[in-house]
């Protein structure tokens, strides 16, 4: 976690997240709702997931994509926020999905995103979910690893259909990120080198009988925030574009993958119209069907996870401790990452700040969501939002210290529902099955 010199303004917070206001009666309000009800009714900790943003996200982002007289194939990337409601918002915008794994798919089709919308991803996909993805005749299928090429091949002769299939370029490029998120160096275990692909895509065009190929894709990592790797990946593309059809070799798809940041804490970030010109200067003349897969900039700012003070303890520093832990929002304590905080009630003056550490309740010393934070002074009773946690927060949970994960509500146009329950304890419990021959004490 970088210093707190760097940290913004409550007033630069606001303005990076517009769908988040304060009134001066109920407090903090997201895109019209009132956030401090819901914490109060459907206790703490709970997600919030607010439609309004996903739909306003989903349709600024194609209207950047229009602009530049793109017409893309949008992939939202399921593994960012997988709950059916939220993906049923987004299929209704027009958006077909990135999967990474049988279950993601089933969640696509079952919440109504079309199969041929469906780009299916990921180094280590089974049997078992390449054959679903075969038989559902999803869009495509992003193929990582010569291996995988021969299965996916022998599997869809198998069946006796034909599946169509890009190749995942490792285009060794460094995304600027965190190491944890970054993906497309030749070191990381994504995709098929690149000097590879020429005489690979050759052969497969040639010989491979189940298999269409269609192109290329490439995913250069997440929560990128500087053009220049974009860019540059997306001219390695083009190049290897080129390349294959100076060989007589057709491409037609290639699938630019996500990755475009987010102002988690009031950065300047990239808006999807950069990604769009970028995308439009390096893929836009090579007469390919253009596809992308972004899932956090659509996501996360729609989310907030709502949480409640237990206590504060004064020690060496003084720590708020708050009842959402690790186990329910992973990114600080996984990637060090900054998420803003705000009260529920009063709007943050500049008067009567603290540094504080917010913590949750976990036995681990990562479980640290804020260090040296400047906040309002907060108290045993009080509520918090933590935000941008509409992304790889309720996906990525757990229920460590035997914590039964948290409730889901969505807002939508004023009117509120609970989306996923609140589990209980004893439905926790219930998953444990003791042998019948273990003696008990
Ligand atoms: N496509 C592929 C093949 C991916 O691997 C990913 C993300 C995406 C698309 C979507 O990227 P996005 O637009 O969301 O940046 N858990 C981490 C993020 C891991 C991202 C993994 N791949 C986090 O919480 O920051």
């Amino acid at each position: 976690m970088t210093s707190a010199a760097s940290d913004p303004t409550f007033h630069r917070l606001l303005a990076t997240h517009p769908n988040l206001h304060y009134d001066n009666k109920q407090g903090l309000m997201m895109d019209g709702t009132a956030l401090a009800p819901l914490a109060e009714h459907y206790g703490t900790p709970s997600w919030v997931i607010s439609a309004d943003t996903l739909r306003q996200r989903a349709h600024n982002m194609q209207a950047a994509f229009k602009e530049r007289g793109l017409s893309m194939g949008y992939h939202f990337a399921v593994k960012a926020q997988d709950h059916q409601a939220c993906l049923s918002v987004l299929a209704q915008c027009g958006f077909g999905a990135d999967v990474v794994s049988g279950g993601e798919l089933k969640r696509a089709l079952t919440a109504g995103m079309k199969a041929r919308h469906i780009v299916f991803s990921g180094i280590g996909k089974t049997d078992d979910e390449l054959t679903y993805a075969i038989q559902q005749n999803i869009g495509q299928i992003n193929i990582e690893s010569i291996e995988e090429l021969t299965r996916i091949n022998h599997l869809a002769e198998t069946l006796q259909q034909r599946v169509r299939v890009a190749f995942r370029v490792n285009p060794d490029i460094d995304a600027q990120t965190h190491s944890k998120i970054t993906t497309g160096r030749a070191e990381d275990k994504f995709g098929i080198a690149y000097n590879l692909i020429p005489a690979l895509y050759r052969r497969t065009q040639q010989e491979m009988k189940g298999v269409e190929l269609v192109g290329l894709a490439v995913h250069l990592g997440s929560q990128m925030l500087a053009e220049a790797p974009f860019r540059k990946g997306y001219e390695r593309i083009a190049e290897l574009v080129k390349t294959l059809r100076a060989d007589g070799l057709s491409v037609t798809d290639i699938d630019c993958g996500g990755g475009l940041g987010i102002a988690y804490r009031g950065e300047d970030a990239p808006p999807p119209a950069l990604w769009a010109k970028v995308i439009a200067e390096t893929l836009g003349g090579l007469d390919v069907h253009l596809h992308i897969e972004p899932g956090r900039w659509l996501a996360a700012p729609a989310g907030v996870l709502l949480a409640r003070v237990i206590n504060v303890k004064e020690a060496a520093r003084r720590f708020v401790i708050i009842d959402a832990g690790m186990n329910d929002l992973v990114r600080p304590a996984m990637y060090d990452s900054w998420h803003g905080i705000l009260p529920l009630h009063a709007p943050p003056t500049d008067t009567l700040e603290e540094r504080v550490d917010v913590v949750g309740p976990i036995c681990e010393s990562s479980d640290i969501f804020a260090r040296q934070r400047t906040l309002p002074p907060l108290k045993k009773g009080d509520l918090i939002a933590l935000l941008d946690a509409g992304a790889y927060g309720t996906v990525m949970s757990s229920t460590y210290n035997s914590r039964p994960f948290a409730a889901q509500i969505m807002i939508s146009n004023g009117q509120e529902a609970v989306i996923r329950k609140r589990q209980t304890l004893d439905e926790l419990l219930a998953q444990d099955v003791v042998p019948s021959w273990l003696a008990r004490p």
